[in-house]
């Protein structure tokens, strides 16, 4: 495997012309996907600034051109007019100043009259690698032009430097701005700082940190805050590092949610309960954002990254790495989020499996399963004697469901454990799993839970099996999103 120097990590893109062998070399991978946003050569993390705009949905992700590391982010821009087929749209922001010299990290958007404005932040680092985070500002105009504004503020001293992943509040009740931060105590806690104006673009200053009652000691870094409102709730979504959860096996980073009331006048987040939920149950999951619906306010859309900080994918041999989770309908259920696959999916289905005459799981594919009640165990991309494969098993004893990827010739990440499990209150009656080449995402009772993971089957991994009283539909998907070559 390459070892990378710093100097190849940070190199900065200079021309499209530099990355056209690796991406004809990254669009010829079996792992490639048909309906997933992914990175257009190198590695993909975070998705960014997702936001509807004038009859287009924008989302961009932190991007690492040069291969699956992370080195020089820069945001890169999708679009789409209907959150399942999204077109590249190449690089937006460039980490080409002072104040973003080792990369343009993550953040959020607001759409303006004429264009929209990114916030992210500015990763500077000095000559001796010292890390000083600063809040950056972009105007994407209507016309494609992506132009920086002034800086909005720097680092705050009272805090690590570890500060970062703006998300832009707008609240109409105040007539205010905010920026939310994720970010860690000099005592090294995780925590969220906020900032605020009266204007979009200047007069910032720094509010105080959201007071959070339970969660003053909750790992020691919260990444990519943001505070959302759906069907009247507010719900802090954020992503705690270095703990462990129950359910979760060893892993340490962590991507969830509070459900309760924000008040903006003491800055604190009540929550609900004393629970943390996470988003995804899956292996890989990281990141969450969210967009605001248009025309409802009590749903939104959510877009994770499927992968995790500090993990290597069997693809990073290849040079590339990282896909973004499908795009989710959110809504607010038995004061739970729920995420749905999106309707306009169904569109993609093509030929339906025939079932009775092939055990053989098609690559790209959508599978439901409908329950009868018991015990059940669905196997996929299994080997012909029907051993291995990634393993869904649901103990109706003990209401529980199991997503065991041991069982794959392709294994990783193992230290953080390779099984993940839900208690399933109402038993299990319904599965929609969305297979993609390299990923799976196990939508459980209409959005009661999902896990979503990357997989990587070879080709002795090819079939199906189940065991247990159910009755299942496979389709095959055709391709939504475009797998081009754009840059600048
Ligand atoms: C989360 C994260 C963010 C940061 C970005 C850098 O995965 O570490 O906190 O802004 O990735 O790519």
């Amino acid at each position: 495997m390459k070892i990378w120097t710093k100097e190849e990590r940070y190199r900065v893109l200079k021309s499209t012309e530099e990355l056209k062998e690796l991406h004809e070399r990254t669009v010829k991978s079996d792992y490639r996907q048909l309906y997933h946003i992914q990175s257009v050569t190198g590695l993909l993390n975070d998705p960014n600034g997702f936001v509807f705009h004038k009859g287009l949905w924008h989302l961009f992700y932190q991007w690492c051109p040069w291969g699956a590391v992370h080195g020089l982010k820069y945001w890169y821009h999708t679009v789409s007019k209907d959150l399942v087929t999204w077109k590249n749209a190449g690089v937006c922001i460039c980490p080409d100043t002072e104040f973003d010299n080792k990369g343009a990290y993550s953040g959020s958007a607001l759409p303006t009259e004429d264009g929209v404005w990114l916030y992210y932040t500015g990763n500077h680092r000095d000559d001796d690698w010292t890390r000083r985070p600063y809040t950056c500002l972009v105007d994407l105009q209507d016309g494609g032009k992506a132009v920086k504004l002034p800086l909005l503020f720097g680092m705050n001293e009272d805090y690590t430097e570890h500060q970062r992943d703006p998300k832009i509040i707008y609240n109409k009740e105040k007539d205010k701005y905010y920026i939310v931060l994720g970010a860690q105590t000099k005592d090294k806690r995780g925590c969220v700082i906020i900032y605020q104006s009266d204007s979009p673009t200047e007069g910032w200053s720094f509010a105080g940190k959201l007071k959070v009652p339970g969660f003053e000691s909750f790992g020691d870094m919260w990444e990519c805050p943001s505070i959302e409102t759906i069907s009247g709730y507010d719900v802090l979504i954020f992503c705690p590092q270095h703990l462990t959860l129950p359910g979760r096996g060893e892993a340490v980073h962590h991507s969830g949610y509070l459900l309760g009331h924000m008040d903006w006048d003491t800055l604190t987040f009540t929550p609900d309960n004393t629970s943390f939920h996470v988003l995804d149950f899956g292996f890989d999951s990281y990141a969450a954002e969210c967009a605001a619906n248009p025309d409802d306010k009590n749903k939104a859309t959510l877009v994770a990254w499927m992968g995790l900080p500090d993990a290597s994918y069997p693809t990073d041999e290849e040079d590339w790495s990282g896909c973004l989770t499908l795009p989710r309908e959110l809504r607010v259920r038995d004061r739970r989020l729920i995420q749905q696959p999106l309707d306009e999916l169904r569109a993609f289905r093509g030929k339906q499996v025939d079932i009775e005459s092939t055990d053989i799981l098609p690559r790209v594919c959508e599978m439901e399963l409908i329950g009868r009640g018991g015990d059940l165990e669905l196997r996929l991309f299994s080997k012909a004697d029907g051993t291995g494969g990634l393993n869904v098993t649901y103990d109706d004893a003990a209401k529980e469901i199991t997503v065991d990827r041991s069982g794959m010739a392709h294994r990783f990440n193992t230290a953080w454990g390779e099984q993940r499990t839900r208690q399933l209150s109402k038993g299990l009656f319904h599965l929609r799993i969305f297979i993609d080449r390299s990923s799976a995402e196990i939508f459980v009772n209409d959005g009661d839970a999902v896990f979503s993971s990357r997989i990587f089957p070879t080709n002795a991994e090819e079939r199906w099996q189940l065991n247990g009283d159910a009755s299942v539909h496979i389709w095959e998907l055709r391709r939504a999103v475009e797998d081009d070559f754009v840059v600048f």
